[in-house]
């Protein structure tokens, strides 16, 4: 019998049983991270190796440097998972890795890892999409929570409003037409002179900051659940260069407070509106920037007044990590999605 014919009597004698703990992968940025997931729900160990310091000198992630530093990171990131959990490889029942959407160098790190791991142990390999991964972490947190649902995935590279049908089942209701949420706040900072990643930083500068301090354009899409964050974006470089060129004083903290909530106004506005029209009453926030406190905060208050369902994992569930792809990569399993061992990365894999 090969590999991947005993992947597949494993597999299904996993999903007979409807219980599997998952070392799952994950190295589709600038963090390399490693978990052991139990049924889709418990974490028994998770690791995260992340490389912002070696980014930050550079304003951003540099992709060679990232696929590097994965290189080197992933074998003791495995190991730390696998010891934290108080297993060996032979004690999981599966692998599952984050194959895009992502940097291809990155990704293919993981993935080559995975590949490896899944065959010396002769177990079954799971393919597991990142965005897919940010969805359920919400599974993690919240151990009641079953499709249907509406999410807002709001990341670094990707800003979506999907259903959430079934378990991997999405319809897609929204996206960004320019900028990602995360890259929007990212490059403001950055405006600002915080350094990479500005998104954070520009959360905990608006504390200080009046939001209402600078006027910015109202924003207008295409589509009724759709995003636009470049205009905003575009608004606020022009203010800071003409402050700087007429030599006054840029008042940082309450422009990055007036332009974090703008956008956050933005995404909680369409995220409602989508929940009212399809009816779900649950809304599930995903991706780093629901970490934001002032997203947080705005769409607690909103949905408690509009009767809505909110759930949200804890910020350190909201960036990146391996435990979303190790639930994720549960129901993938339930579900009879194996990879082979000709799995490749791909960059830029949609989720629907
Ligand atoms: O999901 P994630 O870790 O990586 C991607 O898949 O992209 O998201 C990272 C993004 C970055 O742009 C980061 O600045 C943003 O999430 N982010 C935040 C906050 N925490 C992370 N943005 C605003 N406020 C935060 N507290
Ligand atoms: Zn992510």
């Amino acid at each position: 019998m090969n590999y991947e014919q005993r992947a597949r009597e494993r597999a299904d004698a996993l999903r007979e049983a409807g219980h599997a703990t998952i070392l799952a992968l994950e190295s589709s940025c600038d963090e390399t991270a490693a978990a052991v997931v139990r049924d889709g729900r418990e974490v028994v160990s998770s690791v995260i190796a992340s490389q912002i310091a070696l980014h930050a000198i550079y304003g951003g992630v540099v992709p060679e440097i990232a696929s590097r530093k994965h290189v080197e990171s992933v074998d003791p990131v495995v190991d730390q998972a696998l010891a934290q959990a108080g297993m060996r490889l032979q004690d999981v029942d599966a692998v599952a890795v984050t194959y895009g959407p992502g940097l291809v160098g990155a990704l293919l790190v993981g993935v080559s890892a995975a590949k490896a791991l899944a065959f010396a142990a002769q177990k079954p390999l799971i393919p597991v999409n990142h965005i897919e991964g940010h969805v359920s972490a919400n599974y993690i947190a919240h151990p009641d929570l079953k499709p249907p649902f509406v999410c807002l995935v709001a990341s670094g590279g990707h800003s979506h409003i999907v259903r959430v049908e079934d378990y991997g089942v999405y319809t897609l209701l929204g996206q960004t037409q320019d900028d990602a949420a995360g890259e929007a706040f990212d490059k403001a900072a950055r405006v600002l002179g915080l350094p990479y990643p500005g998104g954070p930083l520009l959360d905990k500068l608006s504390h200080e900051g009046n939001p209402n301090a600078l006027p910015l354009p109202h924003v207008v899409t295409k589509g009724r659940y759709d995003y636009s964050f470049s205009g905003l974006k575009t608004a606020l470089i022009n203010q800071v260069h003409k402050l700087r060129q007429t030599g006054r004083d840029v008042p940082a903290a309450d422009i990055a407070a007036s332009f974090q909530q703008a956008v956050v106004e933005e995404l909680a506005d369409k995220a409602i509106l989508a929940v009212r029209d399809t009816g779900a009453r649950k809304l599930a926030l995903a991706g780093g920037v629901a970490a934001n406190s002032c997203l947080r905060a705005t769409l607690s208050v909103r949905c408690r007044k509009a009767g809505i369902d909110l759930r949200m994992p804890p910020p350190v569930l909201c960036t990146d990590n391996a435990a979303m792809i190790g639930s994720a990569g549960y129901y993938r399993l339930m579900r009879g999605e194996l990879a082979g061992l000709s799995l490749n990365a791909e960059p830029s894999l949609k989720l629907v």
